[in-house]
């Protein structure tokens, strides 16, 4: 069994994301005791922004591949061969600008790969190619309270998550909420009881 861990709060000491993830690799650890632990920490080991030799890298064929391209994919086959590795994901994230962290972006945008987690079919239909991880969990944190009905419409995070690793073959997916972390007291510590709880179901 292995879980992959991705952190990517900007804040390393006091963020509430991160916490949680913390509660939810011990939690997976004591169910999986010989189960392995990679953890990415997108914070303190950035991956860069696409570049102009990556995305070639993506469109060229195998047999056509140069040294100097097969050495512009290295990050992104590493992070595809360990997401496909895995059983269980899970990201924790804050909020920002109403999105997500742009280090998980680029994260994204190494692992959403034509040929390696998706196709497109002779139909021209997209196919995901992501088989084998059985569970992705999102531990996201939120300054503003986004189960407020009237401020779903203002989050691009939660919908774009789901929309990209469905898109990829992931579709059992958990959203773990921390919210009002800033904003709202009363319902971001409600948040984090509800959250403690279901990790209890959930890091399995
Ligand atoms: C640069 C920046 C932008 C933020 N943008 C938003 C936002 O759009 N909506 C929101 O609800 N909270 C926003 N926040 C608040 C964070 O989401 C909140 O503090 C969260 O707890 C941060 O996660 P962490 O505790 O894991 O670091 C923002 C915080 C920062 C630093």
């Amino acid at each position: 069994m292995q879980l992959l861990r991705i952190d990517t709060s900007t804040r390393i000491h006091d963020s509430h994301s991160r916490k949680v993830a913390d509660e939810f690799q011990k939690q997976w650890k004591s169910i999986n005791p010989a189960g392995k632990v990679v953890h990415r920490d997108l914070v303190k080991n950035p991956p860069p922004h696409l570049s102009d030799l990556t995305i070639q890298g993506f469109y060229t064929p195998e047999e056509a591949k140069t040294p100097e391209l097969k050495d512009a994919l290295k990050l992104s086959d590493e992070f595809i061969a360990e997401l496909k590795a895995s059983d269980t994901v899970v990201i924790s994230l804050p909020m920002y600008n109403f999105g997500i962290p742009s280090s998980l972006k680029a994260y994204i945008d190494h692992i959403s790969r034509v040929n390696q987690t998706f196709e497109i079919t002779e139909q021209g239909v997209f196919k995901p190619l992501i088989s084998t991880v059985r569970k992705i969990v999102f531990i996201t944190a939120t300054g503003a309270v986004f189960s407020n009905p009237q401020m779903q419409a203002l989050d691009f995070m939660t919908p774009y998550l789901k929309t990209i690793f469905g898109f990829l073959g992931i579709t059992n997916m958990q959203v773990l909420a921390i919210e009002g972390s800033s904003m709202d007291p009363a319902a971001f510590e409600k948040s984090k009881a509800d959250v403690s709880r279901k990790i209890l179901e959930w890091a399995d």
